[in-house]
């Protein structure tokens, strides 16, 4: 007879044995359907919890159980079965050490992990007048947890950047659902669903598709939903401009505030100077996030095109550039040309210059009376009258400041003393 029969004291039943018995039990007798059930108790189970598989409907006088993991009644997938006449339990190779088999066939699992998920065989060998197998199956499923969305960018560039949208965790045996503004997700060429439906990538996103979003993940028995994640759009960058209390400052007289506008939150304001980035000086400071440039007691060498430039994590945008336009002057004036000695006959032709903007206005006095205004000076073939002291005055009119110098001019008397003579040279 078979081992089943065998007084339990001299019981040496391997899984071998019982494993070779239900197979020729199955090989003749093909199982029944429908009849055995199993339910889980709890019916929703969390990780690391226990789970009872109760079987219901067991036929009459069973003499043994074997429980399977998946849908396969081989060695492999054997976990542990129970001898009715014996009270023995005998694991197999897929008995992780938590699976308890009881007397009624009940399967207890312990601290219940992702890997016990998916589907058991529950085979009742019965031995009667005719020999009988019987099957039942179950699929475990685990409670889900509550999902959340992470995603690749939360603060994307409106209709530019790209953002991935992941529901956590990612688990098999799971269908995962989205939802955009409580509704399901309409039908888009900008967004795209990954093959289990876990991500989604959102092309180009707008106020239309900010959100919010939420995720739900799906099983048999249980589903959850993430809690709603929308998505914060950078708005398009504005073209800045400059304003600035003065752009025709004095120098060493005015002190000039460039503002970078409109003033934009979270963004680096920055300024430059022909291209090139601010010298470091106490003069210069800047302010309000580097919106607002102060340039104290200006000179002529802040004269120049200006420009702001705003940025964020996507780009940037520049200004057109403004030119501060300082005016300065005029500098000491200098006479040229330098010698001071002529000969009666000479052209007396003298010109002045004063560093100054605007340019200034000169005149000329001698002796201290006005002779003419002008840069330059001509009188052709002085003579001894024409000695003295000759003056050039700057004058810069926006400034309004003037300034002077003096120059002496020494006529020397023609050759012959007394003598009008008219030496030409040849
Ligand atoms: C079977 O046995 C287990 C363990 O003793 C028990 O919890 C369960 O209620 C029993 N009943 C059924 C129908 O399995
Ligand atoms: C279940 O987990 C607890 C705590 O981690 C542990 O003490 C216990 O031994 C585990 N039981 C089984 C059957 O693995
Ligand atoms: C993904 O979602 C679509 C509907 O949005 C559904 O038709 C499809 O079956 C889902 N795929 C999977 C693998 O869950
Ligand atoms: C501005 O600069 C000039 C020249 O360096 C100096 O004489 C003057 O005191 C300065 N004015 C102020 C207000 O700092
Ligand atoms: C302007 O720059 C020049 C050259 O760097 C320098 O020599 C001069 O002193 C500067 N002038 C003023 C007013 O800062």
């Amino acid at each position: 007879m078979g081992p089943f029969s065998a007084p339990p004291c001299t019981l040496h039943i391997t899984w071998k044995d019982l494993l070779l018995t239900a197979s020729l039990l199955i090989f003749w007798n093909p199982p029944t359907t429908a009849q055995v059930t199993i339910e889980a108790q709890p019916t929703k189970v969390s990780e690391g919890k226990d789970v009872l598989l109760l079987v219901h409907n067991l036929p009459q006088n069973p003499i043994g159980y074997i429980w399977y993991k998946g849908q396969i009644m081989d060695i492999d997938h054997y976990i542990t079965s129970y001898v009715i006449d014996a009270e023995t339990i005998i694991p197999g190779p897929a008995y992780s050490g938590r699976e308890t088999v009881y007397s009624n066939a009940s399967l207890l699992i312990q601290n219940v992990t992702r890997k016990d998920t998916g589907s058991y065989t529950i085979q009742i060998i019965k031995l009667g007048d005719k020999t009988k197998g019987v099957t039942g199956h179950f699929t475990l499923y685990l409670d889900i947890p509550k999902p959340s969305i992470s995603s690749s960018n939360l603060n994307p560039r409106e209709a530019v950047e790209t953002v991935i949208l992941s529901c956590d965790p990612d688990t098999e045996d799971v269908s995962y659902l989205w939802w955009i503004n409580g509704q399901s997700l309409p039908i888009s060429r900008k967004l795209q669903l990954s093959e289990n439906n876990r991500t989604l990538v959102l092309f180009g996103v707008t106020k239309d598709t900010a959100g919010p979003y939420e995720c739900e993940m799906k099983n048999p028995v249980s589903s959850s939903r993430s809690d709603p994640v929308t998505l914060n759009l950078l708005s398009e960058l504005p073209k800045p401009y400059i304003t600035s209390n003065n752009f025709n400052p004095m120098e060493n007289r005015n002190d000039v505030s460039l503002t970078c506008v409109p003033k934009t939150q979270g963004y680096t304001y920055m300024r430059r100077v022909n291209g090139q980035s601010l010298p470091v000086s106490p003069r210069l400071k800047q302010s309000g996030k580097n919106r607002i440039l102060i340039l104290a007691n200006v000179t002529r060498n802040d004269t120049g095109p200006y420009e702001c430039e705003i940025r964020d994590r996507v780009g940037s945008i520049c200004s057109d550039p403004v030119t501060l336009d300082v005016l300065y002057g005029p500098d000491f004036p200098r006479i040229f040309p330098s010698f001071i000695d002529y000969r009666s006959g000479d052209n007396l032709c003298l010109s002045c210059f004063a560093n100054s903007n605007p340019p200034a206005e000169y005149s000329w006095t001698i002796n201290g009376k006005f002779l003419q205004s002008g840069q330059k000076l001509f009188i052709p073939k002085i003579t001894t009258k024409h000695n003295g002291i000759y003056g050039c005055s700057a004058r810069n009119s926006a400034t309004g400041r003037v300034c002077s110098t003096f120059k002496m001019i020494v006529v020397s008397a023609p050759l012959g003393r007394g003598h009008v003579s008219w030496v030409i040279p040849t």
